[in-house]
């Protein structure tokens, strides 16, 4: 079983959801327990007697249509998966390895073959990308065009060299013959399968995928070929053409320049967008910069990162791509545990746009000071609030004070907290007291996000707990109102499986309400579901919860098997969020009835409270008023 171990621990092992799906549909829960438990038919369903407990009259039933089991004696429930995890004593990936063998389904994780095979493909198309990144080099020595583009963009022989740029002729067939004319015949499929050419449709021939275009190679960070980017040399469209997806060459999973800024030895890096913004950094001495390439930063790139970095400066353009990208990739990368801070270069030089185009007519020293100044995340999320909300009105300003507040008061270190406390009431000239006052309300509400806690996201944790600075809102799970919100989160999410415009609806709201890690993993996954096509429904929910603690899939059965599917879903999923809400208020407001009762509290403490406690009072009202 050690195979196992392996692939639970590894996420590149993992049993695929489509698979796992397939295990379960071809192992139809009445064939498999009929081969463990006598069942006898009644009504919809059968009954026998439990295997897990010794009875002498029938209590464990199981239903076809609904693909589940529940014993009434001894409460054990849930799916196929879940029968074979106790009645062979599996845990859950030897029960779905178990069922995939029943049903004679391979799994893509045993096929070590395939892994082996893939692992050769991979190998194979860095062999023929590096032979067309040298063909491209190669090629740059016979066109005076692409010479001279790459040198009025500033770039001379060693960067070109250090780049590996290149350049694809104005050809369709050129690479195509290249690799025909080195000798044995080429691998056809294996060029399609690089990117490197593509077949025409309806006919047998091929052509070149990059034509009189200057050739980026991207290198992964041990200095393979991974994919290219072609940039034209006029103003036409597209400015770059990238590489498709490959097997050796998956978006979001690389960063370009990263095999050299590794060597640095620099605790920072900075990240810009563009090829040209990357080498243009490199070429002036600062070789810690990595560029994402337009596309949006990912927590496998921000981890990535971390093994090199300790500081990561965002330089990404001032137009609303690069601001929207630089607020997405603040919250992943403060989930990957960086220091981050934000450099704006119109703000040093209205004339440039990007590095690039700032080191046309700025030293690498003037650069570098800009970098040493580069705002911290919380400056930069307060400059985006004075840019949304600015000090026209007195109601602007408002927002502005609001948005800001909630911005202080994630902070998480207190010493840090107060730092900014003093440097925002003095830059905008809002008295402290004021402004810790409101940040007070906030942190003890709980609601305030806390990206460094939660990869971004963070629900809204009870009162009791964000005072005592508990984080785990599993221990609150005994607390009667919480069991009741359990219950119904999960009969939303249940709901929710056949019926995508609710899930989209209360995603949301289910999400932040929640005190249930749980509950909202198996949203997450639904989501997912949902958005890659694969099956949803109830069945697919439990499958989901397989992973889960029992007491969730016992009590996710249990609903499964008692309830009537309500007509209108989303009338249904709206008065359950409204009832999950009220109990939100009630469980609040039952915590700070907990902390009035303690003595130490102090007299201003305690004022807060009553408000809040009025404030909450309210809130509920419009909520019980079918709000
Ligand atoms: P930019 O449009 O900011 O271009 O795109 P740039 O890097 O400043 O390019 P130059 O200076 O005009 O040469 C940033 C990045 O987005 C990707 C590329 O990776 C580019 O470097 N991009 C952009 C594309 O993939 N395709 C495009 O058509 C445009
Ligand atoms: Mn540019």
């Amino acid at each position: 079983m050690l195979l196992c171990r392996q692939f639970i621990q590894g996420d590149e092992n993992m049993i695929p959801q489509r698979q796992i799906d397939e295990i379960i549909e071809k192992n139809d829960i009445g064939d498999v327990i009929g081969e463990y438990v006598r069942l006898e038919r009644k009504g919809s369903g059968y009954m026998g007697l439990c295997p897990f407990h010794s009875e002498k009259t029938p209590s464990f039933s199981v239903h076809e249509g609904k693909q589940i089991f529940k014993c009434f004696g001894c409460g054990k429930a849930g799916n196929v998966v879940n029968f074979i995890m106790y009645a062979e004593n599996l845990n859950y990936p030897e029960a779905l390895e178990f069922l995939a063998k029943r049903a004679g389904i391979e799994l893509e994780h045993s096929a070590d073959k395939r892994q082996e095979d893939k692992a050769r493909l991979i190998n194979s198309i860095y062999s023929v990308n590096r032979t067309a990144a040298k063909f491209f080099y190669d090629q740059l020595k016979h066109n005076r065009q692409a010479q001279k583009y790459l040198y009025d963009r500033g770039l001379r022989t060693e960067t070109v060299k250090q780049f590996g740029l290149g350049y694809a002729p104005d050809s369709w067939d050129a690479l195509y013959r290249h690799f025909t004319e080195s000798g044995a015949a080429p691998d056809v499929e294996l060029l399609v399968k690089a990117g490197l050419i593509t077949k025409k449709r309806d006919s047998d021939t091929y052509y070149d995928k990059f034509r009189n275009r200057v050739m980026f190679p991207i290198f992964d960070v041990s200095g393979n070929v991974i994919a290219f980017g072609g940039r034209v040399m006029d103003d036409s469209l597209p400015k770059y053409l990238n590489s498709p997806e490959t097997p050796a060459y998956i978006k979001g999973n690389h960063l370009y320049g990263l095999n050299i800024a590794k060597k640095s030895q620099s605790e920072r890096v900075i990240i810009v967008e563009g090829y040209m913004d990357c080498i243009a950094l490199h070429k002036s001495g600062i070789h810690w910069a990595v560029a994402s390439l337009g596309t949006a930063l990912t927590h496998a790139q921000a981890r990535l990162l971390k093994r090199y970095f300790k500081e990561v400066i965002i330089g990404y353009d001032a137009d609303g791509a690069g601001q929207k990208a630089t607020l997405r990739g603040l919250d992943i990368l403060a989930a990957a545990g960086f220091r981050i801070r934000v450099l704006s270069i119109p703000d040093a030089d209205p004339g440039a746009k990007d590095p690039d185009e700032f080191l046309r007519t700025h030293t690498a020293d003037e650069f570098t000071a800009l970098a040493d100044r580069a705002r911290s995340a919380v400056e930069y999320r307060i400059s985006k609030e004075e840019e949304r909300y600015p000090p026209t009105s007195m109601e602007s300003k408002a927002a502005f004070v609001r948005g800001s507040v909630r911005i202080l008061a994630s902070i998480s270190g207190d010493a840090e907290r107060d730092m900014y406390c003093t440097w925002f009431s003095d830059k905008y000239g809002i008295s402290k007291d004021s402004v810790t006052s409101e940040i007070m309300k906030i942190r003890r509400s709980g609601s305030y996000q806390d990206p460094e806690a939660n990869g971004g996201r963070m629900p809204v944790r009870n009162i009791k707990n964000a005072v005592t600075g508990n984080n785990n809102a599993e221990d609150t799970a005994d607390i009667p109102e919480r069991v009741k919100q359990d219950k119904l989160e999960k009969t939303a999410i249940l709901l929710m499986s056949d019926d995508r415009r609710s899930l989209e609806k209360y995603y949301g709201d289910i999400m932040r309400l929640s005190a249930s890690k749980p509950n909202r993993t198996l949203l997450e996954k639904l989501k997912k579901r949902y958005e890659s096509g694969e099956r949803t429904g109830h069945e697919a929910v439990i499958a989901d919860a397989s992973e889960l603690p029992e007491r969730d899939v016992k009590l996710l059965t249990d609903i499964v098997s008692g309830w009537l599917r309500p007509s209108d879903i989303g009338q249904a999923c709206a008065d359950i969020v409204n009832r999950c809400r009220i109990l939100d208020c009630d469980i609040r407001i039952s915590c700070i009835n907990e902390m009035l009762n303690d003595n130490a509290i102090n007299e201003a403490d305690r004022f807060a409270l009553i408000k809040e406690t009025a404030a909450i009072i309210e809130e509920r009202k419009k909520y019980s008023n079918g709000h």
